[in-house]
């Protein structure tokens, strides 16, 4: 059996006496695509926070292409923090998208994309241009490059900070709710990015309430509640035949409320909306 590229087992997080992830296992093997849903404060973010360790951990481990994030293998029921230098460099293969787009307002579009390859990776600078002119280009946003942050739309600043975290040729991809800050006419340019990459054979763990891009483009559907992982599996199953009732609950809820980018029933200009969920599941709990 090949090691997956991302291996998470018996992870504990807490903030002070919050205990917000408790005992979390995951494996994503190479090229997969997971999507994470569920509820605001079940801990997601949290747990994209800890596979790049941009967050300490209390317990547990967490691997990335065969090495150990954060702490190495615990020995006699001690862990041993890992040297910065190591650290910097695992950060640098595990790359990372906000809601918020983070780019540098003071850089150009190509300056923000070459800032961690030339000085935390040391590249060459014409070899971190060339490589950020073709991840430009497959962005869609050749024609942008002396542009500055300010001048995109939030749609084109996001695209912006993917193809930034793509420069570091990166083995993972996290996304946290890349398009939740967005208008909806332009999450399904950024969503059309990721899935291209997913395509591409990016592995990828998304934190998303776009369900349709979960049902279209996830291989796996991971429910999140209370900090621990409910329930997962294939889009039809998790979409289709929920096997937990907070699964089932949280779906429902979401099919009420619609997709956060408006009240339901709202017209919908954003392509992603077109999601048209699960009829057996519906079917499941009418009246339930
Ligand atoms: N930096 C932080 N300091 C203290 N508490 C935090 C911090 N980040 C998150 N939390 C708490 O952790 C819990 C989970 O948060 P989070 O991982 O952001 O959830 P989600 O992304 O699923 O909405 C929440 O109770 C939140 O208040
Ligand atoms: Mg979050």
């Amino acid at each position: 059996m090949t090691e997956p590229m991302v291996r998470i087992w018996n992870l504990h997080k807490s903030y002070g006496r919050n205990a917000v992830l408790k005992g979390i296992d995951l494996e994503v093997s190479s090229g997969e695509v997971v999507v994470i849903i569920g509820p605001s404060g079940s801990g997601k973010s949290t747990l994209l926070s800890c596979i790049n360790f941009l967050e300490p951990f209390e317990a547990g481990s967490v691997k990335v292409d065969g090495e150990y994030v954060g702490f190495g293998p615990e020995r006699d029921g001690v862990r041993v923090r890992l040297p910065e230098r190591q650290l910097d460099r695992l950060r640098t293969r595990i790359g990372i998208v906000f809601q918020q787009f983070n780019l540098f307002p003071h850089m150009t579009v190509l300056e923000n994309l070459i800032e961690a390859p030339v000085h935390v990776k040391r590249e060459p600078r014409e070899q971190a241009v060339a490589r950020a002119r073709a991840l430009l280009g497959r962005v869609g946003l050749a024609a942008k490059e002396t542009a500055y942050p300010g001048q995109l739309s939030g749609g084109q600043q996001q695209r912006v900070a993917i193809a930034r975290a793509l420069c570091m040729d990166p083995k993972v991809m996290l996304f946290d709710e890349v398009t939740s800050a967005l208008d909806p006419e332009l999450v399904g340019e950024v969503l059309n990015v990721m899935r291209d990459l997913a395509r591409d054979g990016m592995t990828m763990i998304a934190v998303t309430h776009e369900m349709a891009f979960a049902r279209d483009v996830a291989d796996r559907v991971v429910f999140m509640d209370g900090g621990v992982i409910v329930e997962q599996g294939t889009p039809e199953q998790i979409f289709g035949a929920p096997r937990e009732a907070r699964t089932r609950a949280f779906l429902r809820k979401f099919l009420e409320q619609g997709d956060g980018h408006g009240p339901a029933g709202a017209p919908e200009p954003s392509p992603t909306s077109d999601f048209v969920p699960f009829p057996r599941f519906l079917e499941g709990t009418a009246g339930a």
